[in-house]
């Protein structure tokens, strides 16, 4: 492209200078109605060739930030790159460069794999042998070739998500977004799918972000993540640096009542070196240089309460301990069973 042809694409697509970019969010906000702000300024950025993990609760806002970046929906303020192009003012410029895959599967069951590939192709302009070439090379990438002409109500959850996965790069876009690509498939599933989206990234160079209602798959799988909490980031870097944030020990108690984070504080008041004491329903969750060692004393402290310690743990911050740290909620709670 000539330099003047160059200027022209870039002013009239917004393109910003850092070519490292690959998907710049910057103070979104979206209100659906008067009494719900979904997201409330979510600003982050994405590198090109990173896989990203958007987490949060329940209601975090992380589906309809997936959905304003895919141009589904129009954000009430703030501004989205893609590659450099403004996503928001040209939204059909942008279509072409991401594919996504939906929380629910977009597989039509009464049509075969290879049906629904085709389909797709076509959708996005593919013709002829171009597109039968594409769709071979996708069902053999996912191992879906076996079972290529069989009806997809046929096929397993894990077949289906491969499909639903092969369906968003057909068009071969630099950029994927995955809306909890695996909830609900067993662990075996899970895995193959995990190599199969680390692979996309390393070999291929997509960019990926994903939302996950699995802290281990973000741990696994993310290069850098962002736990986002009533519409915003909370913390954000890779998992390393998130759980590097706490130091020491995590000691986990289940006690026999549930009681609050200031009666708690009152009762291990008088225990020195304890960082941080965070209380959830009836576990307490104290950080501390000296978990081992600190251990008896802090039961002694809550059985003079009258309370009973029914278990006890100690162990090194995990991705969940940050989680907690930030939402004030235990993961666990978020998981769609
Ligand atoms: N179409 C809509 N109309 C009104 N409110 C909505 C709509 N979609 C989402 N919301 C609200 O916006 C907030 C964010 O919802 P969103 O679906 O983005 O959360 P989420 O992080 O994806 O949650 P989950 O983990 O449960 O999927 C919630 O309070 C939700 O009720
Ligand atoms: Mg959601």
């Amino acid at each position: 492209m000539k330099k003047t042809a160059q200027n022209q694409y870039k002013k009239k697509y917004h393109i910003a200078s850092d070519k490292s970019l690959a998907i710049e969010v910057q103070a979104l906000t979206k209100r659906y109605n008067p009494d719900v702000l979904a997201l409330n300024g979510l600003t982050f950025s994405i590198n090109r060739g990173e896989i990203f993990g958007l987490i949060g609760p329940n209601g975090a806002g992380k589906s309809t930030a997936v959905k304003i970046m895919t141009t589904l929906s129009r954000p009430s303020q703030g501004k989205i790159r893609l590659y450099n192009i403004d996503a928001t003012q040209y939204p059909k410029k942008a279509r072409h460069l991401f594919g996504y895959v939906a929380q629910q599967s977009g597989v039509d069951g009464e049509s075969t794999g290879r049906e629904n590939l085709m389909l797709q192709g076509r959708l996005y302009g593919l013709r002829g042998l171009r597109l039968r070439e594409r769709v071979g090379q996708l069902l053999t990438q996912f191992n879906l070739i076996e079972a290529a002409d069989r009806l997809t109500k046929t096929y397993s959850g894990g077949m289906q998500r491969k499909l639903d996965l092969a369906m968003g790069l057909i068009h071969r876009p630099q950029l994927l977004f995955l809306d909890e690509p695996t909830t609900g498939l067993d662990p075996e599933a899970r895995t193959s799918l995990w190599k199969m989206i680390h692979h996309l990234a390393e070999e291929e160079g997509l960019t990926v972000l994903l939302t996950t209602h699995y802290l281990e798959e973000a741990d696994q799988l993310c290069n850098r993540m962002a736990i986002i909490d009533q519409g915003k980031v909370v913390k954000q870097g890779t998992a390393g640096e998130l759980k590097a944030e706490l130091n020491g020990d995590v000691v986990h108690m289940e006690i026999t009542e549930t009681i609050t984070e200031s009666r708690a504080t009152t009762i291990l008041q008088d225990i020195s070196g304890l960082d941080e004491i965070i209380v959830e329903a009836s576990t307490l969750y104290v950080r501390t240089n000296r978990g081992a060692e600190q251990l008896p004393t802090l039961i002694n402290a809550i059985k003079s309460a009258n309370i009973e310690v029914q278990s006890a743990t100690i162990s090194r911050p995990s991705l969940d301990d940050v989680y907690l740290r930030h939402t004030g909620r235990i993961f666990a709670e978020n998981e769609e069973v």
